[in-house]
């Protein structure tokens, strides 16, 4: 199967995992020979109740079962969508009342800036450097990394940036800009989290000049931080917000939401401003709204925070320099790059699963599933100490 995989699937980089999977559930996956795995990654933050969590699966076969696809997104009222929708509107604060639903993370930010430009008849869009906000031309010309984009270009007109946590950088946010994208914490770069109000600041000088702010959840929303979304940390409410990965536990999709009046913009001028097929579909939505119960009608947000000290009191070593993030969204720095490398590539052969962030080198990405178990982190954690004892420089 691994050659075919090599052959036949296109490949996104000359080294990958090659994990043959047979099956997984909770916090393990299995392999082909029988081997587990223990996740300490949940498929890059989005299987937020683990794998195969069982209200989950359920909800997905009871709607496969009444109806799948049945028409493209936003023509008829469909149960799912709609409870999820009202749902997810009665957990955030009044202004982030309507969602629309895509099938990504990318189109999701897709959606938000395209908003962005029409409801405020602007064009400039403002990102922060060493930004990830996904791989589709908008959200590449978004990317604070010149290496990562500069073979596609051109790429979309009129995107500058800011350094984030830069309060001088704010200045470059002006009456003619019609959106700052920000992650809430900045996820690829380091796990780096907004530091002396910064947030609230954007905020600010966003109301000051009329510019939209756009907050990316995809990472940490869901409760992965500790709070169902990161921005209640720092409190700083987006005028569009974005959201996807844990947010069905493993099925593709992404959602923006904002105002009811803000939303409506896409509606008219040009008519069918923002549409898709599959966006909003029945069975995903379903996945969504199992996760969302789930998720807000049982402790798992509030026990994110006490798994986060449990890994920080266990995780101390001479080599791990600094543990950064919040609840759940944790990534170790080592000392540098060929020690972080070692520790992804040997904890895989003692049956642990990490996972490095995309332009941090030094960095390891603990994000396991939110249903970890304590015994299951203790054991996790013990294997990261094994490798690290280990390591010859
Ligand atoms: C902060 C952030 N925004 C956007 C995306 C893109 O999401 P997707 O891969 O679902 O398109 C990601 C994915 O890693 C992300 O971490």
């Amino acid at each position: 199967m691994k050659q075919d995989f090599l052959k036949y699937q296109a490949q996104t980089s000359p080294h990958p995992l090659v994990l043959e999977v047979s099956h997984a559930k909770g916090s393990y996956i299995y392999d082909t020979k029988g081997n587990a795995h223990l996740d300490f990654v949940a498929g890059v933050s989005a299987c937020s109740l683990g794998h195969c969590h069982p209200k989950v699966v359920t909800a997905i076969q009871e709607q496969t079962e009444t109806y799948m696809h049945v028409m493209v997104y936003g023509e008829y009222v469909q149960q799912p969508a709609v409870a999820y929708t009202k749902l997810l509107a009665s957990l955030l604060p009044d202004s982030l009342e309507t969602t629309y639903m895509v099938n990504s993370g990318t189109e999701a930010v897709e959606g938000a800036i395209k908003l962005a430009r029409r409801a405020t008849g602007r064009s400039q869009l403002l990102a922060a450097r060493h930004a990830y906000h996904g791989n589709t031309m908008g959200s590449l010309s978004l990317m604070g990394y010149e290496e990562r984009k500069s073979a596609f270009r051109p790429l979309l007109p009129d995107v500058g940036f800011i350094e984030f946590n830069n309060e001088d950088d704010l200045k470059k946010i002006t009456r003619k800009t019609a959106g700052v994208i920000l992650e809430t914490i900045q996820g690829g770069a380091g796990f780096i989290e907004p530091k002396n109000g910064y947030l609230k600041k954007v905020r600010q000088r966003c109301n000051e000049t009329g510019t939209l702010l756009i907050l990316d959840e995809i990472q940490p929303g869901f409760g992965r931080t500790g709070k169902l979304f990161a921005f209640e940390h720092y409190d700083c409410v987006p005028d569009i917000l974005v959201i996807g990965k844990g947010m069905a536990s493993g099925l593709p999709v992404g959602a923006f939401t904002a105002s009811q009046k803000l939303m409506a913009t896409l509606q008219d001028s040009p008519k069918l401003g923002h549409i898709t097929t599959f966006g909003g579909n029945p069975v995903i939505a379903a996945a969504c709204l199992a996760t969302l119960k789930e998720i807000t009608e049982t402790q798992l947000i509030s026990q994110t925070l006490i798994k986060e000290a449990l890994v920080r009191k266990l995780l101390q070593h001479r080599l791990i320099k600094e543990i950064r993030g919040k609840g759940l969204m944790l990534a170790l720095i080592l000392e540098n790059a060929e020690i972080a490398n070692h520790l992804v590539l040997t904890c895989a052969k003692k049956g642990l699963i990490l996972f490095w962030l995309l332009f941090e080198p030094k960095a390891v990405r603990i994000s396991p599933p939110l249903t970890i178990s304590t015994d299951e982190i203790e054991s996790g954690c013990g294997i990261i100490l094994e490798v690290l004892e280990g390591y010859k420089q």
